[in-house]
């Protein structure tokens, strides 16, 4: 067990929920908590068919709750039909057509409101414009966009005619965009001329011409570009199409397509411990009573909130708590076009203040990257308008939790450490801020109706303080259904048989004493880095296929802001160089490529080169011993069954 998490657990400061915040919470007290729990455990299958009565209108209401028989290929309500779209739009229009459904704010500080009315419109408007480049149910079509009101209506819009979305973070490369679209076979790309960030232009449409000029693109017919940055784009007059030209001849009424509870909502590719990403694919109608139920249990939604989740649209943040859960119930978000240190570090406190923000969700990541660049700063804006504060996307260290709890917070607001996965659409374990008190580091306790425990590796349940795999017993309405195109691989990364039919989360975490969890970290070859999920193969691979490198290898080693960093250990074709200024450019030569075939946030923090790497005499690349080198740790662990011992010298070696 590593020294860190140990000191985690000796973590002994307990936050309950003020009086006053129990008394207004959705879910107050334990005993509200405990209720809930309960009803659960009773009936499980009648406990989620209660919530998607409650939550979602149906076009056809559904009579089967939970359908097991095809085991791990759950069905939750699959008789029943409903659109999600219109569960975030058209269910609002006669409660609240005027309120506002997103604050816009860009990078130059432009601000731009669009109310749930003209939201529904440009969405139906844009559905339209879909349907008239032949777009329909079922089809796949990637989003490429900035964060953008434009983003929320173009997934929003694909919900509505049943399209499937997969949306491709800006910041992955052009070879990432061409990977998803052949793997989803997607028949249109979505983007924008180029997106600002921090002040600058950058190109995005370019990126997708590269993606389909490498080939293997053939499904795709439409390329429709939103004019954002206005710079400059080459145009393909085959099947380049502006977004504003589709849209100006459409009407803004579009009937929604209903669909059943079962047809994907969207694919979400994210990294595993292959060299290849997994399209996560998600259902409609279980994923979105996930969104509704942890909006309105873990953050505790209230109408009068202003809600602000910092993430792109680009990952399942962006997805559960940006472009679907806010909207489906009808709450008033900020989207962020910019980054938090732009104009300055206090970017983020000041929208707080703007907006009057009464939810902010964010990473702990940017936390610690702010407190580095102006911890006092949040104390010249007026936050008093904040009532509660979320945490995503890896663990969060007690000291950047009592920072964003005082400082932030003003000591006045919970807390909501949030442990989720791509996979899981919402939020697992997560504390109810009326009902369970928080403890720095910990995401407290499951969400109720969410059966979490830790097991051992042949699955059997572990002792309270000990650690083990993090694993969910029973099948959940917002969970993954498959991978896309690859059943086989969603069996055996999330249902290896030795985990008895519980889902293998791939984290390792212990319950203390309370019940409450801590989660250690993963136990795959899959990094976190400023809380994005990296698979280490597929750097490895990537670093393997530049014409320079015979072989890598890929770890990670704690970083004071990222949470974890990248350091890969390579071995070069040619002689190993032995001067300083050779080995940088070869590095930094690296460092570009990995960044040019994955994106920037792959690129190794550093890289260092021996003749061979540490393997066993079965030719195995001993991980844990780079592990202790990238650390810069001294080497305690048995080396014996090591072939080739000379090599740890070379690769300590540190070129600065
Ligand atoms: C992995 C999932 C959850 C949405 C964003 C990331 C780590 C996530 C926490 C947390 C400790 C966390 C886990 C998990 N993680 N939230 N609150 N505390 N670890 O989604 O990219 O699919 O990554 O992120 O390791 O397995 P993702």
């Amino acid at each position: 067990m590593s020294t860190s998490i140990e000191s985690v657990m000796n973590e002994v400061r307990v936050f309950p929920p003020s009086d006053a915040f129990v008394a207004q919470a959705n879910v107050s007290g334990m005993a509200g908590y405990q209720a809930m729990a309960q009803a659960a455990q009773t009936d499980y299958a009648g406990y989620w068919a209660k919530l998607a009565r409650e939550h979602i209108v149906w076009r056809k209401p559904f009579t089967k709750v939970l359908d097991e028989s095809r085991a791990p290929f759950y069905k939750w309500f699959e008789d029943g039909e409903l659109n999600v779209s219109y569960n975030c739009l058209d269910k609002h229009l006669t409660t609240q057509p005027e309120k506002i459904a997103l604050i816009f704010e860009a990078d130059d500080g432009k601000v731009t409101k669009v109310t749930y009315r003209e939201l529904h419109g440009r969405v139906s408007q844009f559905a339209n414009a879909l349907k008239s480049r032949a777009i329909k149910k079922g089809d796949r079509v990637i989003i490429y966009l900035p964060m953008s009101i434009e983003a929320v209506v173009a997934m929003q819009a694909c919900a509505r005619i049943g399209a499937i979305h997969s949306v491709v973070f800006g910041g992955f490369s052009s070879k990432s965009l061409n990977e998803r679209i052949i793997d989803a076979q997607a028949c249109a790309v979505i983007t924008a001329d180029g997106q600002l960030r921090g002040g600058k232009v950058m190109p995005l449409k370019h990126a997708v011409d590269e993606a389909l000029a490498l080939g293997g693109c053939d499904s795709v017919q439409s390329v429709i570009v939103y004019r954002r940055a206005g710079c400059e784009v080459q145009w393909n007059e085959k099947n380049n199409v502006w977004w504003h030209d589709l849209l100006n001849a459409q009407p803004t009424h579009c009937d929604p397509e209903w669909v059943g509870a079962e047809h994907p909502l969207f694919i979400l590719y994210t990294s595993g411990s292959t060299g290849t990403p997994k399209g996560v694919q998600h259902s409609s109608g279980g994923y979105l009573l996930g969104t509704i139920a942890s909006m309105q249990w873990v953050f505790d939604y209230k109408a009068s909130d202003i809600f602000w989740c910092t993430a792109d649209v680009g990952w399942i943040t962006g997805h559960s708590y940006v472009a679907y859960g806010p909207l489906a119930v009808g709450a008033t978000q900020v989207i962020f076009e910019g980054v938090p240190t732009y104009p300055d570090a206090g970017r983020f406190w000041k929208m707080i203040q703007d907006h009057k923000v009464t939810t902010f969700y964010t990473a702990p990541t940017a936390i610690r990257s702010l407190i580095k660049l102006g911890g006092d700063l949040p104390g010249k804006y007026n936050l008093s308008s904040l009532r509660l504060l979320g945490s995503v996307g890896e663990p969060i260290n007690p000291e950047a939790w009592m920072w964003y709890y005082t400082v932030v917070g003003q000591s006045r607001c919970p807390i909501v450490d949030t442990w989720w996965q791509t996979e899981t659409g919402c939020h697992m374990i997560a504390p109810l801020p009326g009902a369970v008190a928080t403890k720095p580091g910990s995401c407290t306790l499951p969400l109720p109706g969410i059966m979490v425990d830790i097991v051992n590796e042949s699955g059997d349940k572990v002792d309270d303080q000990h650690g083990g795999f993090l694993v969910i017993k029973r099948p959940f309405p917002s969970q993954i259904r498959t991978i896309w195109g690859d059943p086989e691989r969603y069996k055996k990364s999330y249902f290896p048989d030795e985990m008895q039919g519980a889902y293998l989360a791939g984290d390792s975490a212990q319950r203390d004493a309370d019940g409450y969890y801590w989660i250690m970290g993963r136990i795959d070859d899959v990094l976190k880095v400023s809380g994005h999920r990296l698979g280490t193969m597929e750097i490895e691979s990537t670093l393997a296929a530049n014409p320079l490198v015979a072989e890598a290898a890929v770890v990670g080693r704690p970083h004071d802001i990222k949470g974890e960093g990248i350091v890969a250990f390579v071995v070069l074709k040619g002689v190993r160089p032995q001067d300083a200024a050779a080995i940088k450019h070869i590095a930094e030569e690296l460092r570009k490529w990995v960044g040019e075939k994955i994106g920037p946030i792959a690129k190794p923090d550093e890289i260092r080169f021996g003749d061979n790497l540490p393997k066993t005499r079965s030719g195995k690349i001993m991980r844990r011993l780079l592990r202790a080198i990238a650390k810069g740790e001294e080497i305690t662990q048995d080396t014996s069954t090591l072939e080739n011992p000379a090599i740890l010298e070379q690769l300590k070696e540190v070129i600065k």
